[in-house]
């Protein structure tokens, strides 16, 4: 198992890691109408499209994590993204493991090197945003020392809208102002 900084070479992976955990892990949460407009291609062009000069992030950036030589996981973190919040705050925007590798620690390793970096860039408190239904990754981070914190937003598409709630990791990462986190 390997956890390191994303390079240019990781989008196809990472588009496709996200496409397929997609599949699985919204199964029953998001209309299945949208899950089945998925794809690994479909995923690659819209990450394509949004970001250019990946693996630069606009503020802030990805880590992979490697099984056996594999891209399986990923992690995106930076800048806080929720308007009228702190600056110096930090999120972990994404966090996705392939589900053939679930349970085996992977995702652990990347949520606690994605806390390192944003702790590196002084990016703290760390928030991230989790669907209302997805009970087990909720479940998950609440074993991990985050706590719900009242925010609530709705992830809306063509026609519907689900829930999300805000979770916080509170005594991690140290308040230092406005870095620039673009590129470390
Ligand atoms: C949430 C997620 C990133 C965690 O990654 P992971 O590699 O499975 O995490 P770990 O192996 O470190 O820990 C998984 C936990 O489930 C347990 N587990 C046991 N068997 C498992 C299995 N077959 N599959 C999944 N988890 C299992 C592990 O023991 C561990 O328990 P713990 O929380 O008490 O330590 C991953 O499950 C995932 O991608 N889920 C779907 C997408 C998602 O919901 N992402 C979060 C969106 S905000």
């Amino acid at each position: 198992m390997l956890i390191r900084p994303a390079t240019a070479g990781d989008l196809a992976d990472v588009a496709r890691v996200h496409a397929i955990t997609w599949k699985t892990a919204y199964a029953g949460i998001v209309p299945s109408s949208y899950l089945a407009g998925l794809s690994p291609e479909a995923s690659l062009a819209r990450w394509r499209e949004r970001y250019p000069d990946y693996p630069v992030l606009p503020d802030g950036e990805e880590l992979v994590g490697q099984v056996d030589g594999r891209v399986v996981g990923f992690v995106s973190l930076g800048r806080v993204r929720d308007d009228g919040m702190p600056p110096h705050m930090g999120e972990v925007w994404a966090l996705y493991v392939l589900p053939a590798v679930q349970g085996a620690g992977l995702g652990s390793a990347l949520l606690v090197g994605g806390l390192a970096r944003l702790h590196a860039l002084g990016l703290g408190p760390v928030v991230l945003w989790v669907l209302e239904s997805n009970t087990s990754a909720r479940a998950y981070y609440e074993r991990r020392g985050f706590s719900l914190d009242g925010g609530r937003k709705h992830w809306a598409r063509d026609g519907w809208s689900l829930p999300q709630v805000r979770y916080r990791l509170d005594g991690y990462g140290h308040p230092s102002g406005d870095r620039n986190v673009s590129r470390p």
